[in-house]
């Protein structure tokens, strides 16, 4: 089955501190490196390691940030029939910086996101009738988000939502369209104005979601694990235990590995196993896709 990403590509600048300076405070990074990013991207690519087919539908600069980017989707044999490149923008960036206790802050600046416009989805519309899922995040234009969803209800393609990063503007009844919706629990805690920071807290407000109409509520919790809510669901998967040196992308990790699994099993308790496991060997890596396995290096370290 092939799954279809529609979101955001960037180019990630990161620097690796032990503390975060302070406002109007200079310090200095111990490490830096540039690597490929994006939400979107990330998905694609740690799907595209795992084998899973994927075409990206996404927007890239028109500067070397952008060419790599490119090269990056073709060297993890990434369908790029639907990666345009916007003549005089910049690529998507992230200033990432990452303290020692493997935390990080995160800024973007869309650039070229900003160009990927509903008409894309027109544009795409045949390609992505092939698709057997349809996978959305928050880094691209909420309009195009929208189309998306309608397009995947209209052609009965399942539509797993990431609402990342928050935006308390997404309208719920739109969301409720879709057939997963996958949040941290920073992102439900702002999406629900509801506190998530203990276990109790987090079903809690994931059930308000359930309650307005929300299909399958998977929440991301870190170093505590995923939980799955449904009408008829209820489940806590706990994070494998490991030494976390990166935290960067493990959301987009889970994700990844979800809809790869997923797409094959149709079983979202085995996908969500699976996801945790390939999302703990990826902390323990610095960088956010470097850090993502092929599916001959899951299959070695797996339990
Ligand atoms: P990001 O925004 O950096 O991509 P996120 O906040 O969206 O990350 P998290 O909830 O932090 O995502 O992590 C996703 C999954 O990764 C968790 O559900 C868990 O399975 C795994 N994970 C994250 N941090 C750790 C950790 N310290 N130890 C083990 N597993 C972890
Ligand atoms: O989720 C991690 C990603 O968020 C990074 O790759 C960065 O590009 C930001 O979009």
């Amino acid at each position: 089955m092939k799954i279809a990403v529609i979101g955001s590509t960037n180019m990630d600048l990161v620097s690796y501190t032990d503390k975060l300076p302070e406002a109007g405070e200079t310090r200095e990074a111990q490490a830096f490196h540039t690597a490929c990013g994006g939400k979107g991207a990330n998905q694609a690519i740690a799907a595209g390691k795992l084998g899973a087919d994927v075409m990206m539908v996404t927007v890239i600069g028109d500067d070397l940030f952008g060419e790599k980017s490119m090269d990056n989707f073709m060297e993890n044999n990434i369908n790029t029939e639907f990666v345009w490149t916007a003549t005089g923008v910049a690529s998507g960036v992230a200033t990432i910086l990452v303290d020692s206790t493997s935390q990080n802050r995160i800024l973007i600046h869309k650039g070229a996101n900003e160009c990927l416009t509903p008409d894309v989805i027109e544009e795409a519309a045949e390609a992505l009738k092939g698709c057997g899922l349809i996978v959305l995040q928050l880094e691209v234009p909420i309009e195009t988000v929208y189309a998306a969803i309608d397009f995947g209800k209209e052609n009965n393609i399942p539509v797993l939502l990431n609402p990342a990063p928050a935006n308390k503007a997404l309208s719920i009844e739109k969301a409720c369209l879709c057939d997963f919706f996958v949040p941290n629990e920073t992102e439900l805690s702002i999406l629900t104005g509801m506190p998530t920071g203990t276990e109790e807290q987090v079903k809690a407000a994931a059930q308000t979601l359930v309650d307005k109409g929300l299909k399958n509520v998977i929440v991301t919790m870190g170093s505590k694990g995923s939980m799955w809510l449904s009408k008829e669901d209820y489940l806590v998967v706990p994070a494998v235990k490991v030494e976390a040196v990166d935290t960067t992308g493990a959301g987009d990790s889970f994700i990844g590995c979800f809809v790869e699994n997923y797409s094959r099993t149709k079983n979202i308790p085995e996908a969500m196993k699976e996801a945790s496991q390939y999302a703990s060997l990826s902390v323990t890596r610095k960088g956010t896709q470097e850090s993502y396995l092929t599916r001959e290096e899951f299959e070695k370290l797996k339990k």
